[in-house]
């Protein structure tokens, strides 16, 4: 059997877990990379193997061997490239955030469907095994009608720098950045109810934090302290229509005394904790009980996470399976994000009809 020829479009850090998933999947030929940094799509080409070398995506579109892409660029180029290459007859697995404007999205929502391919979004938690082992017990209906979700993403110290904070190609900060990972898997999880409406806030105090000395902190490949033009701390309460609520909280840097991140489900049988670790909280015979899975990884597992969201893409492709992150929850999650930061500016809740 022919295998499936890869390209992957921004060869910066996450595209490591896409490089180091693909050569461990036998059904996989990783084929090009592509980066406006041909240095670096050459070093990653050399280091995982791949025959081409692109720096112009559009000179891998019109490469007729590559059968399905990894877009793992600036968000601001996530659209255009994934409508590219659906055009192009290519499959494409799109790295979160899917894009930056509701506009865009439904843009690439048509063009996905008018072309038949595949696109499928990289909410990566979603693929993550604690993930998937809640889920079934959700399917078995073990928490009941699920009315209130809490999302949480703190970062005390941990502004990236770069494209990340340049709001014309990122979109935004910590919200659109690690807020839409864990507002995504509760919607997920919540069974995708329709947002009713959202009351948002951003704020822009604390900036950068670039004089801070003496603590490490995440910075992108092409760290510059020098712009920053996003937010550095978000909150929101979003309720769905059918009255579930979700309260959301993330920053890039807030005065916390440590970072934190939790990802907590409540329903009316029972709750659940996929981060920071999975459990499940039930009552039986008049008793609370905690319960945790007895499973490899109580956390969201990195490598596991991003192998098990690249073998399901393939299979994608291949035509075996379904995705779990289709481009509609794109679109909705684009919704939700956009809503969000359109509150915040208005200093209003909004409703969506
Ligand atoms: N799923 C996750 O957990 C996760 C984690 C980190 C980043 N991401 C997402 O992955 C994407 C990339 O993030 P990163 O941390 O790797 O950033 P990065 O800055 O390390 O790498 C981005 C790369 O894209 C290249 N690039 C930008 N525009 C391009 C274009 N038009 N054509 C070709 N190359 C282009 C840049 O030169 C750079 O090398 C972002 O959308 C980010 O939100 C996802």
């Amino acid at each position: 059997m022919s295998k499936l020829k890869i390209g992957v479009i921004g060869a910066g850090s996450i595209s490591e877990a896409h490089l180091g998933a693909y050569v461990k999947n036998d059904k996989v030929e990783l084929y090009a990379i592509c980066d406006l940094n041909e240095q670096r799509a050459k070093d990653k080409a050399e280091k995982y193997g791949a025959k081409k070398v692109y720096v112009d995506y559009n000179d891998l579109m019109n490469d007729p061997e590559v059968d399905a892409v990894s877009i793992c660029t600036w968000n601001n180029t996530h659209a255009e490239i994934a409508t590219a290459a659906v055009n192009s007859g290519k499959h494409v697995l799109v790295e979160k955030p899917m894009t930056t404007s509701v506009e865009k999205a439904l843009k690439l929502e048509e063009a996905v469907k008018n072309s038949g391919k595949k696109l499928q979004v990289g909410f990566v938690r979603r693929y993550a095994s604690n993930t998937q082992v809640l889920k079934k017990f959700i399917d078995n209906d073990e928490l009941g009608e699920i009315y209130f979700t809490k999302a949480t993403c703190i970062r005390r110290l941990g502004n990236p720098g770069g494209w990340f904070s340049d709001v014309e190609r990122s979109g935004g900060g910590p919200l659109i950045d690690i807020g839409v990972h864990v507002i995504d898997v509760l919607w997920y999880l919540m069974g995708r109810p329709k947002v009713k409406s959202i009351s948002g806030n951003t704020y822009n105090k604390l900036g950068n934090r670039k004089n801070i000395k003496n603590l490490a902190f995440y910075q992108a490949a092409d760290y510059d302290p020098e712009k920053n033009t996003v937010e550095d701390m978000a909150n929101a309460l979003i309720r769905f229509e059918n009255g579930a609520s979700m309260l959301v909280d993330v920053s890039f840097t807030l005065h916390a005394k440590k970072d934190e991140i939790a990802v907590k489900l409540y329903g009316t049988k029972g709750g659940a904790e996929v981060e920071p670790e999975l459990a499940i909280i039930s009552e039986k015979h008049d008793t609370i009980l905690n319960m945790t899975p007895q499973v490899n990884s109580l956390t969201f597992d990195f490598i596991d996470g991003f192998q098990n969201e690249v073998d399901h893409f393939v299979d994608v492709c291949l035509g075996e399976k379904e995705t779990f992150s289709p481009v509609q929850d794109g679109v909705e999650m684009t919704k939700i994000l956009c809503g969000i930061y359109e509150s915040a500016q208005k200093g209003k809740e909004i409703y969506f009809d």
